[in-house]
Formats: structure tokens, C-alpha cells, sequence
């Protein structure tokens, strides 16, 4: 089989889907793999790293127009799917729940589609869940930007000149991203408090050192599949007071609550953002899906009343090495299903959990409809 890769064309992209080391398991494994020239170069990796991995380097439209499988990091583009071969298989994170016309070009084109983005959260596809590695990589980075972007220190500093105290960081949504958020913040020295809805969650913002905070009283916030469930007014209004109250005295907060395919919940309004500190800094990790604070450009970073808030988008994008590398593992491990191990050819059981749910274009046929 004929595996490749594109450079990815969003301007704001710098995550290449197939690294060397994943493009050398692929070719151990008895596939020929193809790049488009440069493809690799803004994530931090030359032609000459995917040539020594046996690896072939083409121009795009050799790449596009003779792959089996093509793999991509962001949804492929038009012009990208119908150039393809009818019966390719495409991988991607498609957007699938809110792009529909896509959709409708992956079945015109007669292609297969997997879109990463709906891996089942269950144990056994823990290695392909690129909704938690990339989160992950958000997190930490979101820790960083706050410590970037705040004119103080994080740690508690003793020096000549008298101590510093310890920073304060107050996390919201203790999922993948805000759990790394947490743990980066208390490695720079912060003090961490979180809040989320799930009590689950209280256990393991302990671990990291973090205080886990949660109006007394409020009932689970868990729903389905260990994720929040949508909350009430009632418990909506009670959140944010309580919210409100930690507000006055932290330094950085940062925001997660994003839920897949839908728009985030708003956590922070502007009249809560009123209560923060001057010089105090907001980094909303939901800004691509509307943000969790009232008044999150997506972005942008904008000042309210002394707030700097911060709505970055596509932050996995922004620590490309890591982030590809994670992908085209999550990647790998996908493919490692589907591709028969004998005879070397796509063999999709539409019957596994895995495929059944990721699958959404079956040799033309749209096998999942989205309600947007
Ligand atoms: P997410 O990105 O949808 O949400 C982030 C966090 O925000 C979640 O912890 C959620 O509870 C919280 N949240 C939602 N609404 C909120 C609100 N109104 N106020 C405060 N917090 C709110 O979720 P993520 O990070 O993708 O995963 C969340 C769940 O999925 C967790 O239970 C996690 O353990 C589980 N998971 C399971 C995996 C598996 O393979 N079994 C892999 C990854 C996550």
C-alpha cells in the first residue's frame, strides 16, 4: 500500500500528519511511504529526515493523486479529495459533526473516510485518541501562556530585595487540557485551584497539588461516557457565583470546557471579569468552539477594564514537533487496524467499535448523519 502526506494548506497550520519515525514503522512494516516536498519543515522536520527513513519525497500532486491512503492532520480541502483515487482511504481530522459538505465530497469522490476526532474514549483506543493528545499539548500550553503573558513570577521567589509570593491560577474544566494546565502551572511554582463539574475530577487535581474546588452541595455534573452533562440554569447561576467569589484574587485563569462539536458553555461573564485583578490574564482554551468567557475573540487577545484575555486558536499548531509526532502516532495506531497484516491491504471492519464510529464514508456511502 501506497501511505503519503501533504504539506497541510491552512496558513495558521504547522503539524505535519506523517512523521519520519512513524513513516519508517510504515515501511518495516511492508508499505511504500510518500511526502509532499517540505511538508514536514514547520513542524521541525527536513526532507532529508524523511529520506532516511525510506521514505519518498514528491511534489503534492504525486503525492495526492497516487496514495491508497492519505493521511492529513486538518480536514482535507476539496480540490485535495477529488484528486484522489476512487476506493483511497482518507484520514483525518474532519470535522465531521459540523461540516457536512465535506462530507458530501468525500462520498461524491467514492473514498473512504476515518475522522480522528470520533475515536470512542474506551481503553482499548487509548493510542489513536488525538482529542487527548492534542489537548494535552493545549494544557501545557496554556500554563505557559499565562506565565508569558503575566508581569509577575510564578513561583514564590526569595530575594535580596524581599520574597515574591507564588502566583495564583485558577483552572476551570479539570479534562485532558485543564489537568495539564494544572501540572505545568504547579511546575513553574503556582498555586492551582480547579473547578469542574465532575466530582471524578477532584481526585486528580489533588494528585497534581492542586486544590479542587466545587460549590458545596452541587450535585454530579457527570453525564454519559465519564463527560459533563449539560448543566441547569439553576446550577449554571450557582457556578458562576461561586466562580465569582475565587475570581478577585487570582492572577491567571485559565478555561477549558470545551465539548466536541458543540459550543463551549460560557463560565465567566463580563460582569465576573469585572471582579478580576488589574494586570490579571485569562487564557480561554474554548475560544475556537465561542470561548467559556464572555467577550473571547478568537485569536485575539483583548483588554477589559486591565483583564488581558487571551482566546488562542489551533494551539496544538503552535508546539508543531510534539504535536505532529503525537498525531502520527495516534495515526499509526489506527491504521494498525485496518490494514490487513498478511496481505497488506484495507480491510475495514465495519463491525469494530473503532471503525464503526470513526468511519464515516464508506466507499461513497455517508455511514454517519450529524444534526448540527
Ligand atoms: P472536554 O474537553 O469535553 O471538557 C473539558 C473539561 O471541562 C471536562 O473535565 C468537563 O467535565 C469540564 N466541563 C464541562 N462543562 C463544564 C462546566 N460547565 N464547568 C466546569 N467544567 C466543565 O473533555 P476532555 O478533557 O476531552 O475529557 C473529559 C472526560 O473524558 C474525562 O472524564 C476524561 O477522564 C475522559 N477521557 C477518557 C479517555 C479514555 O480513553 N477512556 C480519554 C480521554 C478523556
Amino acid at each position: 500500500m501506497k501511505i503519503g502526506a501533504l504539506r497541510e494548506s491552512e496558513s495558521d497550520e504547522h503539524r505535519v500528519a506523517l512523521v519520519p519515525e512513524t513513516a519508517a514503522q510504515l515501511i518495516k512494516a511492508g508499505h511504500k511511504v510518500c511526502i509532499e516536498q517540505g511538508a514536514g519543515l514547520t513542524a521541525g522536520f527536513p526532507d532529508i529526515a524523511y529520506s532516511q527513513a525510506g521514505a519518498e519525497t514528491l511534489t503534492g500532486n504525486e503525492v495526492n493523486e497516487t496514495v491508497d491512503v492519505f493521511v492529513h492532520v486538518q480536514p482535507p480541502t476539496v480540490d485535495e479529495i477529488q484528486k484522489l483515487k476512487p476506493g483511497a482511504l482518507v484520514v483525518s481530522i474532519m470535522n465531521a459533526r459540523n461540516d457536512a459538505s465535506r462530507i458530501s465530497v468525500l462520498e461524491s469522490a467514492g473514498v473512504t473516510a476515518i475522522a480522528m476526532e470520533l475515536v470512542p474514549r474506551i481503553a482499548r483506543a487509548q493510542r489513536m485518541d488525538v482529542l487527548s493528545s492534542q489537548a494535552s499539548i493545549s494544557g501545557y500550553k496554556a500554563a505557559l501562556l499565562a506565565a508569558n503573558a503575566l508581569g509577575k513570577y510564578l513561583p514564590m521567589m526569595m530575594t535580596a530585595a524581599g520574597t515574591i509570593p507564588p502566583a495564583k491560577i485558577l483552572v476551570l474544566g479539570a479534562g485532558v487540557a485543564g489537568l495539564q494546565a494544572i501540572a505545568t502551572a504547579r511546575r513553574l511554582g503556582a498555586i492551582v485551584e480547579a473547578f469542574d463539574v465532575r466530582t471524578a475530577a477532584g481526585e486528580q487535581v489533588e494528585s497534581l497539588g492542586a486544590k479542587f474546588i466545587h460549590p458545596p452541595k452541587s450535585k454530579d455534573g457527570e453525564g454519559s461516557g465519564g463527560y459533563a452533562r449539560e448543566q441547569t440554569e439553576d446550577e449554571q447561576h450557582l457556578q458562576r457565583l461561586f466562580i465569582k467569589e475565587h475570581l478577585g484574587d487570582v492572577d491567571a485563569l485559565i478555561t477549558t470546557a470545551a465539548i466536541p462539536g458543540r459550543p463551549a458553555p460560557i463560565l465567566v461573564t463580563a460582569e465576573m471579569i469585572d471582579a478580576m485583578q488589574q494586570g490579571s490574564v485569562v487564557i480561554d482554551l474554548a475560544a475556537e468552539s465561542g470561548g467559556n468567557v464572555e467577550g473571547t475573540t478568537p485569536g485575539k487577545i483583548i483588554n477589559i477594564n486591565g483583564v488581558s484575555i487571551h482566546g488562542p486558536i489551533n494551539v496544538p499548531s503552535s508546539m508543531p514537533f510534539h504535536s505532529s509526532q503525537l498525531y502520527s502516532r495516534n495515526v499509526m495506531a489506527l491504521l494498525d487496524l485496518i490494514i490487513g497484516k498478511k496481505d497488506k491491504t484495507l480491510n475495514l471492519n465495519l463491525e469494530d467499535d473503532v471503525i464503526d464510529a470513526t468511519c464515516v464514508v464508506h466507499l461513497g456511502k455517508v455511514r454517519h448523519k450529524f444534526s448540527s
